[in-house]
C-alpha cells in the first residue's frame, strides 16, 4: 500500500465504482455445520447491507461477482441450489430495489441459462429500469475471457475495427466506467477470471472476512485503504500531486 500524506482519508469521495467477489459463502456454513447453501442465502443478506450502505456512501456503481462461468463445474445440487435461491431472491428483492432507486443489469452469458431464469432476468432489469440511484451489475454465468472473446466476436461479425476502444464498449461492462476498488473476500488472492479487461487500473483489496461476514465496518475499512492510495495511471508521485485522474 502506498500511503498518500497529501491527501486526508476523512470525509474523502468514496470511489465511484466498486467491484466484489463475494467469496467465502461456503467455508462460512461449513464453519456453522450447514449446508453450503445456508451459506449462499447469508451471503444475499450479507449482498443486501453491503448495497445499502454503498448507497448510503455515495458509490454510483456496485458490481458483484454471484456466479461465475467455472461455477458450472460445482456439484449438481449447488449449482440447481444457487439458481433457485437467485429466482427467489429477484422476487423478493426487486420491489425494494425500485423503491429505492436501484437499477438491475446483469452481466454475463445468458445462453448458458434456462429459459425461465433468462425470463425472470429481464423482468428484473425491466422493474427496475427507472432506478436513478445506483447501478448495482450483478455478474452471472459470467467470465471475464466470455466477455473479451463475445465483444471481439461482435464486433468481428459487424466488420468493425477492433481497437481497445471499440473492444470496451463491445463487452457486457461497456455501460459502466472501469471500476476503481476491486474487494475479494474470502482469503484468496486471485480475481478467478473477474473483470479482465476493466481491471487493469482497479486498486485490489483482499481481505479474509467471509462474504457473509463483510459487514459495514469491513467496507469503511476497504474504502479507507483504497483512499489512503495513490493512483498514477502510468505517472510519477510528483506528476499526480494536485492533479486530476486521468479519464478511463
Ligand atoms: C462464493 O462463495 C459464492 C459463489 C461462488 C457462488 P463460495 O461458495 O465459493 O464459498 P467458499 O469459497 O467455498 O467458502
Ligand atoms: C469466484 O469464487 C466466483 C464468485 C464469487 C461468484 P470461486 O470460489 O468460484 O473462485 P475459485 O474457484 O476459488 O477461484
Ligand atoms: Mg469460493
Amino acid at each position: 500500500m502506498t500511503l498518500n500524506p497529501q491527501r486526508s482519508t476523512l470525509n474523502a469521495p468514496a470511489p465511484r465504482h466498486i467491484a466484489i467477489v463475494m467469496d467465502g459463502n461456503g467455508r462460512w456454513a461449513k464453519r456453522r455445520f450447514l449446508p453450503r447453501l445456508a451459506g449462499h442465502k447469508q451471503g444475499v443478506e450479507s449482498l443486501r447491507r453491503c448495497l445499502k450502505a454503498c448507497a448510503a456512501r455515495g458509490v454510483a456503481v456496485l458490481t458483484v461477482f454471484a456466479f461465475s462461468s467455472e461455477n458450472w463445474n460445482r456439484p449438481h445440487d449447488e449449482v440447481s441450489g444457487l439458481m433457485e435461491l437467485m429466482g427467489k431472491a429477484l422476487l423478493r428483492e426487486v420491489p425494494q430495489l425500485v423503491h429505492d432507486g436501484v437499477r438491475l443489469r446483469f452481466v454475463g452469458e445468458r445462453g448458458g441459462l434456462s429459459a425461465g431464469m433468462r425470463e425472470a432476468l429481464a423482468q428484473a432489469e425491466a422493474a427496475t429500469a427507472q432506478g436513478a440511484r445506483m447501478l448495482l451489475n450483478v455478474c452471472f454465468n459470467y467470465g471475464g475471457r466470455w466477455d473479451i472473446a463475445q465483444a471481439a466476436a461482435s464486433l468481428a461479425a459487424r466488420g468493425e475495427a477492433i481497437t481497445e476502444e471499440s473492444l470496451h464498449g463491445a463487452m457486457a461492462m461497456g455501460h459502466v466506467p472501469d471500476p476503481d476498488l476491486l474487494i475479494r473476500t474470502g482469503g484468496e488472492l486471485r480475481i478467478s477470471n473477474f473483470l479482465l479487461w476493466q481491471a487493469a487500473y482497479a486498486e485490489l483489496y483482499f481481505t479474509d472476512a467471509l462474504w457473509p461476514d463483510f459487514d459495514e465496518a469491513a467496507l469503511d475499512a476497504a474504502i479507507a485503504d483504497f483512499n489512503a492510495r495513490e493512483r498514477r495511471f502510468g505517472r510519477t508521485s510528483e506528476q499526480v500531486v494536485g492533479a486530476e485522474p486521468p479519464a478511463c
